[in-house]
């Protein structure tokens, strides 16, 4: 079975990008490939992880490249040799543009640590979201995985959990408690998900 190629977008520790790799040696990804991983960062451990894994690993800093258009040109070839079908942003934090994203409707998702719409857009990200989920007092959070398109986490939900605040929670128990309930759930799931679609496609 052809299986749908993945790369995988990190900028830090990448424990989604490890969930990735450890559902995927558990046989839940079927449907998926990790063929690629880069990183906006030299020398993070997502990088670390994806070696380990034997995947491709690549830094690809966008302060070595003179514009984004150029950055980005050198992103687009490395999906071209390997023929990425679809690319998962796992606390990837550099901005990709317009003209970017719109190369590849419905071929970029990512994972957002908020019931999107609620904390999330332009400066919402990693335990910022979860220092202004605490400030404003709700009592449910959680994590969406997302289409992404030209607005900021403004693209189609595909898949959604909640998760409870607890009393006393900090920022980073809560961090802990949305990746370990949601995040490491969903994005294994929403990728298989799309990949079967993707594999469905290309079987017509
Ligand atoms: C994750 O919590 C992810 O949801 C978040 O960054 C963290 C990356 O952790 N992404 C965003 O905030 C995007 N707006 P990881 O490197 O351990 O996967």
């Amino acid at each position: 079975m052809q299986k749908a190629k993945i790369a995988v977008f990190v900028s830090g520790g990448g424990t989604n990008l490890q969930a990735l790799i450890d559902a995927a040696s558990a046989g839940k990804m079927p449907h998926a490939e990790l063929s690629l991983v880069i990183s906006s960062k030299e020398g993070v451990f997502a990088l670390e992880r994806a070696k380990n894994a034997g995947i491709p690993a690549f830094a690809v800093p966008r302060k070595t490249f003179d514009s984004r258009e150029a950055y980005e040109k050198e992103i687009i070839k490395m999906l071209e040799q390997d023929h990425i079908d679809l690319i998962v942003l796992a606390g990837f934090l550099s901005v990709l543009s317009a003209d970017f994203v719109s190369r590849y409707p419905d071929r970029i998702i990512n994972i957002h640590p908020s019931l999107i719409p609620s904390f999330c857009g332009d400066g919402f990200y990693g335990l910022k979201v979860h220092e202004e989920a605490l400030r404003y007092g709700v009592k449910v959070t959680g994590a969406t995985v997302h289409f992404v398109n030209e607005i900021t986490d403004g693209g189609r939900i595909i898949l959604q959990k909640a998760v409870e605040i607890e009393e006393g929670d900090t920022p980073e128990t809560l961090q802990k408690r949305v990746m370990e309930q949601a995040e490491w759930v969903l994005l294994p799931r929403a990728v298989e998900q799309i990949s079967k679609e993707i594999c469905e496609a290309q079987a017509d």
